[in-house]
């Protein structure tokens, strides 16, 4: 069963400059107990897309479907949805800026379990105790007692994943966990997320695909605001089916660090038909003039991809 189902999800800002597209029909399932990686250029829309499933998006005009195990989440009011946030869906950010400077780190955990009330005032400090235990830091009770300026970037990444876990959520929405982290850091970080979200689902946002790699079980790609690629993890390392995941491979410093020429478009101005089709290295000629749809690769099933030449896998 499908623990998160978005059909046709459109997330639109309006701007003075105009209105920003950021996110363009998305259809996306997660199963229950899946990981599901997020990967695609700054400004693709990972972000927006993730926010919009906890309804944390402000200034936005929202369309389509999110089912949450059934419910229509779209649907509910803000009461409604307050009780699935951090009880049943949460989320993960990037540590810097979601830490309170003047809070004590037990104490910000604690807080948070009480808001959502999954514990009472008393309990929530031991819960918070816990969650930091569980996410492997050493004398949490100590720690806890203390200020996020005290703590190295590893140790505030590992806090927010206690905050998330806190109330041991069936959906957790991560992203970039990794981002700023110096490579041995970032290692024990992926290696943290991936034992302490066995039993969960998970959508995991990042630029980092070694990390996606070794989480998740399926990658989805994401260009200009839509899905252009998604697959099942090895698959879609093994043999990307896109020209734009191609090239996101090829710009990895193992791979050569090749740039995809060019830069992504404004999301005001999205480009004609296929949205990728101005960077693109080997466009046809219906490229500029119709948007493909996803479709599964003919040569690989549950691979999905956006892409005109789709029986080249
Ligand atoms: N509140 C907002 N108002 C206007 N535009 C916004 C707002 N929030 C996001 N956007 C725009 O939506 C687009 C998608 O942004 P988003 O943050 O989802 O990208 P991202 O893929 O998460 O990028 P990154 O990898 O850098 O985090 C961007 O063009 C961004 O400028
Ligand atoms: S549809 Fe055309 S332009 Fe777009 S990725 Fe495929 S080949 Fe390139
Ligand atoms: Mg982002």
């Amino acid at each position: 069963m499908s623990i998160l189902a978005i059909n046709d999800l459109k997330v639109q800002f309006p701007t003075p400059e105009g209105l920003v597209k950021a996110v363009n029909s998305v259809d996306l399932e997660l199963e229950e107990g899946e990981r599901l990686g997020m990967i695609g250029e700054t400004g693709s829309g990972k972000t927006v897309l993730g926010l919009a499933v906890v309804r944390l998006l402000s200034g936005a005009e929202v369309e389509g479907n999110i089912e949450y195990r059934g419910k229509k989440l779209l649907l509910l009011d803000e009461a409604e949805m307050r009780k699935l946030r951090g009880r049943e869906i949460s989320v993960i950010f990037q540590s810097p800026n979601s830490l309170n400077p003047v809070l004590k780190v037990g104490d910000q955990i604690a807080e948070s379990i009480r808001l959502v009330g999954c514990s009472n005032r008393q309990d929530a400090k031991k819960k918070a105790v816990q969650a930091m235990e569980a996410v492997g830091m050493p004398d949490a009770e100590l720690w806890a007692d203390r200020y996020p300026h005290q703590f190295s970037g590893g140790m505030k990444e590992r806090a927010m994943i206690a905050l998330g876990l806190a109330c041991d959520p069936r959906l957790i929405i991560a992203d970039e966990p990794t981002k700023g982290l110096d490579a041995n850091i970032k290692a024990q970080v992926v290696e943290l997320i991936r034992d302490v979200t066995t039993d969960k689902s998970l959508l995991f946002i990042t630029h980092d695909l070694s990390a996606a790699a070794q989480i998740c079980d399926r990658i989805a790609v994401m260009y200009c605001g839509e899905i252009v690629e998604v697959g099942r993890t090895e698959e879609i390392f093994a043999n990307p089916l896109h020209p734009y995941t191609e090239g996101l491979f090829r710009s990895l410093p193992i791979m050569g660090m090749k740039a995809i020429r060019g830069a992504s478009p404004s999301l005001i101005d999205i480009p004609s038909g296929c949205r990728f089709h101005p960077r693109c290295d080997r466009p046809c000629e219906n490229c500029a003039k119709a948007h493909p749809p996803l479709v599964e690769a003919e040569s690989s099933p549950g691979h999905l991809m956006r892409c005109f030449q789709h029986d080249r896998g």
